[in-house]
């Protein structure tokens, strides 16, 4: 394995003589480097999509910088290329099936329709150039190959990126932990805005429900079953002959009645739009974006062609901000049917007629200067998706600036997170899709984008009722937890397998929304410090090596452990954090529906708090902020010294006004004094009103038992220990 000391050694000549040619570099942040394979690099950087703010050079890269690039050629390609210590586990890379740990791993940056995708697709729908290092002592670095060109990241001998294009910088980010370098990577790409809270719930999708009646019998079917739910999906049938921003009039003759009818219920709605503008002359977007030439040129001039779903179609150039504005501006009309959020599909661009699935990479986009001037698509592919969700958002927000945006986009960028949320495709109904949407979200989540997850149920082929029932079991968790299908299938609601696997369902989603309280907590930390909502089980422990690859388990925020099994069989077995200073983290449920512990039901994953941790939680809702959240029950581990601490983020759930200070955060502490454990709020931050409610409190102790106590949020709580 190379050296870490002989490498530096080695690499320290290089930097000597780097005046004459070698890595050049600056110090651009506390512990945050960005290196050019030379001076000339300099000249040729082109701007970033992926950090937010332009790196000032702050001084040269400290002596003792524990992290060197050496920069090469591969052919055509330029390489950078990183050596890491034995012991040092590799993680991220973007959207990536398979397994969790990605040394050995190659993946190739380059944005994919990858319909059925498997363990050795290289490329799937984004692109995130970047990996998160472990070191054997639990300290970490992350490394950013700032390109947008294809880009391939070789794990199988330390970091090794090979890109096409002019030669971009390599940023570095080292820090005294995984966690501290997410952090660090929000600071650089920015983070996510708190979506509206609805957006948390659990979402419900098919390709299609159609007509409209069925969008109103599969609200009703969750209403009627008391299965908790907040949105309901339009996939692309609800157009006319797939024409973007029209609807069918025989099949959704009303969408702006679909859509009140549906608040009725407490539902919301996210209807799909794809880039793909059928090329047809009478049809209103056609002929405007012709009118305003902002279709994606060729190499020679012409308007590109290509075929989509409706056909033969044309592709916005969304790296134009003339264009960009012209694709906002036609949500006006769209969102006034009361469309609550958009879905952005295809957006790679997916191609039918061509062998690479893409547009070719030498069409010509007319790019702003901010993006560099204008340039091959080989150089605007891998953000093609991330600009046509930046112009979505901003044609949602401008549509409705009340209200915060929800779009998800299949196809996206490093940074990209920062307008839409993602899934991950079109995976299968199969075990190993089962298996994999774990690792999956959680590579995606330490590249940079929290808000994720998969179709759960699989969206190519059936499954059964067993793999769904597992599938929601823990999927139920996610971040983005939305069920999914592809056309042609056996239906997928969580009641569509008999009544035991509604049980399970019901269960399972009964339990998010119990959660929602801790959960949205974690959106507005995702949204603050920019740390992923899901995290790989490591983070417990980073220091532990039996936890390098464990991905059969994952922490929602710092606090809570869920172990799930994702084979038919349940013999996985999980490697659990160490016990803290002698405490084990302790199991934790809730009391179902039906009056049974969810714990029971062997298709729920299970759920650890962490010693030392209070998990906020509320009662059961039909969908989000259905009632108050009265009572609050705080759920307490405590510690070897008889503490705990958690936190409770609240504010309106939709809207701006928490950036003025409307919110209410609360610290709640716990001690173990004599006899009882009192809770009391330690700290609280925001303008709102603290509401009077109840608040009781379940203290876990040794062995599954617990200790109760009641009394009113705000005041201090005692809770006798038998
Ligand atoms: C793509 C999407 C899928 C969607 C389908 C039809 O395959 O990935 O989610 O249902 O297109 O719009």
């Amino acid at each position: 394995m190379p050296c870490r000391g002989l490498c530096i050694a080695l690499l320290a000549g290089v930097l000597s003589g780097s005046a004459a040619g070698g890595p050049v570099g600056d110090l651009v942040g506390q512990g945050v480097v960005r290196w050019y394979a030379d001076e000339e690099a300099r000249t040729l950087e082109l701007p970033s999509f992926a950090v937010v703010k332009p790196l000032e050079p702050q001084g040269p890269v400290p002596g003792d910088f524990p992290v060197q690039v050496v920069f090469g050629r591969d052919g055509q390609r330029w390489t950078a290329s990183i050596a890491i210590e034995e012991g040092t586990s590799l993680y991220g890379t973007g959207e990536v099936a398979g397994q969790l740990l990605r040394n050995g791993r190659v993946t190739e940056c380059w944005n994919t329709d990858a319909y059925g995708y498997k363990d050795d697709t290289k490329s799937l729908y984004t692109s995130q150039p970047w990996v998160l290092a472990v070191r054997a002592d639990g300290t970490a670095f992350g490394v950013l190959a700032d390109t947008t060109y294809r880009c391939e990241i070789d794990l199988r001998d330390g970091i090794v990126f090979r890109a096409e294009g002019p030669e971009q910088p390599v940023i570095v980010i080292e820090r005294d932990s995984p966690q501290e370098v997410m952090q660090a990577l929000g600071e650089l790409t920015g983070t996510i805005t708190l979506p509206p809270k609805w957006a948390i719930g659990y979402h419900q999708c098919r390709y299609s429900y159609d007509p409209d009646a069925r969008v109103r019998e599969i609200a009703e079917g969750f209403r009627s079953r008391d299965i908790p739910a907040d949105v309901i999906w339009m996939d692309i049938d609800y157009m006319d002959g797939y024409r973007c921003f029209t609807f069918d009039t025989k099949d959704f003759p009303d969408p702006a009645e679909l859509n009140e009818w549906l608040a009725t219920q407490g539902f919301h709605n996210v209807w799909m739009i794809d880039p793909g503008i059928k090329l047809e002359s009478g049809y209103f977007v056609y002929d405007q974006g012709t009118a305003a030439d902002v279709w994606t040129k060729t190499a020679d001039g012409q308007t590109y062609q290509g075929e989509v779903w409706p056909g033969m179609c044309v592709f916005p150039d969304y790296t134009n901000a003339d264009v960009r504005q012209w694709w906002a501006r036609l949500y006006d009309d769209f969102m006034a049917n009361g469309i609550s959020g958009v879905w952005n599909d295809m957006n790679e661009p997916a191609v039918f007629n061509t062998p690479s699935k893409t547009m070719p990479e030498d069409n010509w986009h007319r790019a702003d200067a901010e993006f560099g001037g204008p340039g091959p698509h080989a150089r605007f592919h891998n953000v093609y998706g991330m600009l046509m969700v930046q112009s979505t958002r901003e044609g949602v927000m401008e549509a409705n600036p009340g209200k915060r945006p929800f779009v998800l986009s299949r196809a996206n960028y490093l940074g990209g997170h920062r307008f839409a949320a993602t899934w991950t495709g079109d995976n299968s109904a199969n075990w190993y899709h089962v298996d994999v949407s774990v690792p999956m979200t959680l590579n995606l989540s330490l590249s940079g984008q929290p808000f994720c997850g998969p179709d759960i149920g699989g969206f190519a082929g059936n499954g059964d009722g067993q793999m769904f029932a597992r599938w929601i079991g823990f999927g139920a968790l996610f971040p983005f937890s939305r069920g999914h299908t592809a056309k042609g299938n056996i239906d997928k609601e969580p009641w569509a397998f008999g009544p035991e696997v509604e049980a399970t369902a019901r269960r399972a989603l009964e339990r998010r929304y119990r959660l929602i309280p801790y959960l949205y907590t974690l959106f507005a930390d995702a949204a603050g410090a920019g740390m992923p909502i899901v995290r790989p089980t490591l983070f417990a422990d980073p220091k532990d090596p039996a936890l390098r690859s464990e991905d059969d388990s994952f922490l929602l925020g710092g606090d809570v452990l869920v172990v799930a099994q994702m084979q038919p069989a349940r013999d996985r077995v999980v490697v659990m954090p160490r016990p803290i200073d002698g405490v084990a983290w302790r199991e934790f449920d809730f009391e179902g529906f039906d009056g049974r512990r969810d714990s029971e039901d062997p298709d729920q994953a299970r759920l650890f708090a962490r010693p030392g941790s209070i998990i906020p939680s509320g009662p059961v809702m039909e969908y989000v902020d259905e009632k108050p959240l009265d009572p609050l029950t705080l759920i307490v581990c405590l510690d070897a010294q008889g503490k705990a601490r958690g936190r409770l983020y609240e504010d309106a759930g939709e809207g701006w006004a928490y950036l003025d200070g409307e919110y209410l955060e609360t610290t709640y502490e716990a001690t173990r004094i004599d006899g009882e454990v009192v809770v009391r709020v330690a700290a609280e931050q925001g303008r709102m009103q603290r509401t009077d409610r109840a608040l009781r409190v379940r203290v876990l102790l040794p062995e599954g038992s617990e200790a109760s106590g009641q009394g009113r949020d705000g005041t201090d709580v005692h809770v006798k220990l038998k």
